[in-house]
This record gives C-alpha cells, sequence and structure tokens, in this order.
C-alpha cells in the first residue's frame, strides 16, 4: 500500500474514534439544534419571502465562490498588453503594447527558435477526438487525440491542397482527416492512408509528424531546425504520474523579449535581491516596488546558486532558498527551497519544500513568434498542502515574474554586456544555452514576420 494511502487509512481511523468518542455530545447538540433550528423557522415566517428569496440567493453565491476560491484551481491568463506596459491614460493599452513592438531595438540577438522539448497543450485542454489548430515556433500544427488516447501533432497545411488540418480537421481512428477532399492522414507518421475518390494513395502523400510526448499531464514536441531526432526527453515527474501531487492551478503569460532572456533570469542571481526583495502587496508595477519602508518593515530575501550539470547537459540547475524578513526578522515558517531543473531552452521544473507540503511548478516558455513568448506555471502540490495555500504560492510567484516581465518587454538584447566579477554566471549560462542552437536554426527577419499584435 502506498504510502498516502496509508495515511489516508490513518486518517479515517483516527475520525471514526473521535466521532465515536464524541458521539453522547453530539445527541445532546442534536437536540440543541432543533430547539435553535426550529425558533429560526418561526422567525422566518414572519420574514418577507422576497427577501428571505434574495437572501438564500445571495447567501448561495458567496458560498459558491467560498468553494470555488478553497477547493477550485486557480486559472489566470493574462494577455500581452495586460502585463508590463505603463497606460499613458490617453491610449488603449493594447495599442501601447504594439508601439512598443514595433520601435523596440531588440538588439544583436541569437537565432529566435532554440532546438528542443516544448509544451504545446495541457494534457486536459485536449480530449479524445478531439483537434486544436496551435501556431509555434514558426509552425503552423494540427494537433489532435486519437481513439486510443494518444496525442499526435502533424502540419496543420495539407500537402493536397493546403486546407488547414486544424480547422475544422475530423478524428478519425488515430487518424486526422482534412476538412477539404477528406484525405486521411496517420498521426504516428502523417502518412496519408485514404483518398475518398481515389483507388489508389500514392507514397508521397504524406505529411510531416512531429515528435510527441505526453508527461506530466502536459503535451510537448520536439523542435529541431536539422531535423535531427530527439536527443533528451523531459524530466518525469513520479508524483505526477503517480497522482500523490495533484493539479492546483495555472498561470499564463505573454512576454515580449528574445526566449533567451526569460531562463537567463535563472543565472542572474544579483537581479534577486533587487528586483524581488518587495513585498508582493506592491504588485508588479515597477514604479511602486522600491519603497523605502519596505526594506525596513518586511520584504522577501534569496539567495541562489547556478550550474550546468556534467552528466545530463541539456539541464542547467539552480537552487534557490527564499525568506520572509519582517522588521529585520526571518519567519522561518516562510522559507521556502527551491531546485529548478532547466531541462533545454524551454522549460522548467521547480521543485519546492516548505512546512505546509511539498510541490512542483512546471514552468514552460514556447515561442509564439520569433519575439513573442508564451510562458505557463503549472503547480502540483502533496494532498498536506491547502488547495487555497497552492493558489497562493501560485499568484505571489505571477507578481514576481511580471516584475521580470515589465524588464523583458522594454529591454534590448546585449550580446555584450558589461559583467562584474558577481555577474560571471551570466556568462556561463549564455555558453550553456548556446547548445540549443544549431546551424540553420532560424534568425529574425522583419521581413516575413509581423510584429503585430
Ligand atoms: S486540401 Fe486537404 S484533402 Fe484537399
Ligand atoms: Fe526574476
Amino acid at each position: 500500500m502506498s504510502t498516502m494511502a496509508s495515511s489516508k487509512l490513518l486518517c479515517l481511523s483516527f475520525f471514526l474514534v473521535v466521532v465515536a468518542a464524541a458521539s453522547p455530545m453530539l445527541l445532546k447538540f442534536h437536540d440543541f439544534s432543533n430547539s435553535v433550528w426550529g425558533e429560526i423557522r418561526s422567525k422566518m415566517q414572519t420574514v418577507n419571502p422576497w427577501l428571505l428569496a434574495l437572501g438564500s440567493l445571495l447567501l448561495g453565491y458567496v458560498l459558491w465562490k467560498l468553494w470555488r476560491i478553497l477547493f477550485l484551481p486557480l486559472e489566470m491568463k493574462r494577455q500581452l498588453h495586460e502585463t508590463g506596459y505603463l497606460s499613458d491614460g490617453k491610449r488603449p493599452l493594447k495599442e501601447i503594447a504594439n508601439e512598443i513592438r514595433k520601435r523596440r531595438q531588440c538588439g544583436d540577438i541569437p537565432p529566435v527558435y532554440p532546438n528542443g522539448w516544448f509544451h504545446v497543450l495541457a494534457s486536459r485542454e485536449l480530449a479524445v477526438g478531439e483537434v486544436k489548430y496551435v501556431s509555434m515556433l514558426g509552425e503552423q500544427l494540427a494537433v489532435f487525440r486519437g481513439t486510443d488516447g494518444k496525442a499526435h501533432i502533424v502540419n496543420a497545411y495539407c500537402p493536397h491542397l493546403g486546407a488547414n488540418l486544424g480547422i475544422g480537421g475530423k478524428v478519425v481512428g488515430n487518424c486526422l482527416q482534412c476538412p477539404f477532399h477528406g484525405w486521411t492522414f496517420r498521426g504516428e507518421d502523417g502518412k496519408c492512408i485514404k483518398i475518398p475518390y481515389s483507388d489508389k494513395v500514392p507514397d508521397f502523400a504524406k505529411t510531416k509528424a512531429w515528435p510527441c510526448l505526453e508527461v506530466n499531464c502536459t503535451i510537448y514536441m520536439w523542435y529541431h531546425a536539422e531535423g535531427t531526432e530527439p536527443t533528451w526527453t523531459p524530466d518525469i515527474i513520479d508524483e505526477i504520474k503517480s497522482g500523490s501531487w495533484t493539479y492546483r492551478g495555472c498561470t499564463q503569460h505573454s512576454i515580449n523579449a528574445h526566449i533567451e532572456e526569460v531562463p537567463e533570469n535563472g543565472s542572474d542571481i544579483t537581479h534577486l535581491n533587487h528586483l524581488h526583495t518587495s513585498p508582493v502587496i506592491t504588485g508588479a508595477d515597477l514604479r511602486y516596488n522600491f519603497l523605502d519602508w519596505c526594506q525596513v518593515v518586511a520584504h522577501h530575501s534569496w539567495s541562489a546558486q547556478w550550474e550546468p550539470l556534467e552528466d545530463e547537459k541539456h539541464v542547467g540547475q539552480l537552487q534557490l532558498t527564499h525568506s520572509f524578513v519582517l522588521f529585520g526578522y526571518k519567519i522561518p515558517s516562510l522559507d521556502f527551497h527551491v531546485t529548478a531543473r532547466q531541462a533545454g531552452p524551454g522549460l522548467v521544473f521547480l521543485k519546492f519544500k516548505s512546512i505546509f507540503g511539498d510541490g512542483i511548478f512546471l514552468h514552460s516558455l514556447t515561442p509564439k513568434e520569433p519575439l513573442l513568448q508564451t510562458m505557463c506555471h503549472h503547480i502540483y502540490a502533496s494532498w498536506t498542502m491547502p488547495t487555497f495555500l497552492a493558489k497562493l504560492l501560485l499568484y505571489v510567484e505571477a507578481i514576481q515574474v511580471e516584475r521580470d516581465i515589465m524588464i523583458w518587454n522594454h529591454k534590448t538584447y546585449l550580446s555584450s554586456p558589461l559583467l562584474v566579477k558577481e555577474d560571471q554566471l551570466i556568462k556561463k549560462h549564455r555558453r550553456w544555452y548556446s547548445q540549443f542552437f544549431s546551424e540553420n536554426s532560424p534568425r529574425l527577419s522583419m521581413k516575413k514576420e509581423t510584429l503585430d499584435w
């Protein structure tokens, strides 16, 4: 029997013993509550029935909201213009974000799409028999789940006459049927297995099937500019697989920056005790974060170390300790230890330990356009951690990340930054990250790509 099952059994037995011991008291309470309830009922008969109905509705609404806050996962999606842009009080933020994207000096950036595994969808976003159109890494993709439950990714544009298989395509068994003339492609290898109006299916009738892996309740896709097969796999989190860590919510942000800016943040140790110190109640707007009272009254304090792993070339590891300091004293119960494994260019697995329980943030970064990234954080936690607490953690993490986003959305990329001794890990990180680019990795072409959002 697993540890979790035995601890649940123990809790249940304890509960039954407590109920048995308290049963005489419960009987007395029953008599008492009957008399109170009778009194309430007689009083309610004198209240206007409309008022009573309104009150019940209100109470129902409040209880429903409370139930959602306490027990349902947090789902927070922020659009690009909703984070990191400042209003001028005249124009909509969307217009301001687009203008900044256009006039931005992006700098001497590395290639825009690195090689590796990328998050495509969360498993729960793709039902059996469902197909979705996804645009990422400069590719147009149709993602579908066959009737055997397996997810597949193929090129969205049908090789016959170019219809989009992700828009109106139909899942037939473990194949995808084009909505235009009905050609049917196998998810596994992209081979066309049926042309409804032709006896023969020629060998050249096929589309590209992308390497696809579904673990950690996530659908991942392998991208390589040279067409190389996967050389590593994303971490498999056993606690998610076994169900001992359960899903408590996710946040999604759009970032207007080169993809490397984000993981590089993990090696930029010195920014932690500057940008991320003020309490989260001061929000994510950097104009209000650097307040003098924070250092005296309350602030976050960080210590961290990043290093590439020798035996797993694609992994860089960050050890991070967070403390909360109130009037100069660290509050031990708010200490938070994180081990973050950066696996490849776009995935980070952040395992945390706290006095409330353990868990993980699945961080993913997927390029939507050369300078537009979708960043997701999914949190899974042990049963000991109440859902509202896991949601609070996720929310606090989002506020901290939004401070970074305000920087990323406006900064330029410096290929030769001015680094002092304490910044040396950034250089090390850039050397490590360069392994994810190859000869044909796409570079930014202003002519080809639109910067309108
Ligand atoms: S375009 Fe797909 S079958 Fe014709
Ligand atoms: Fe940061």
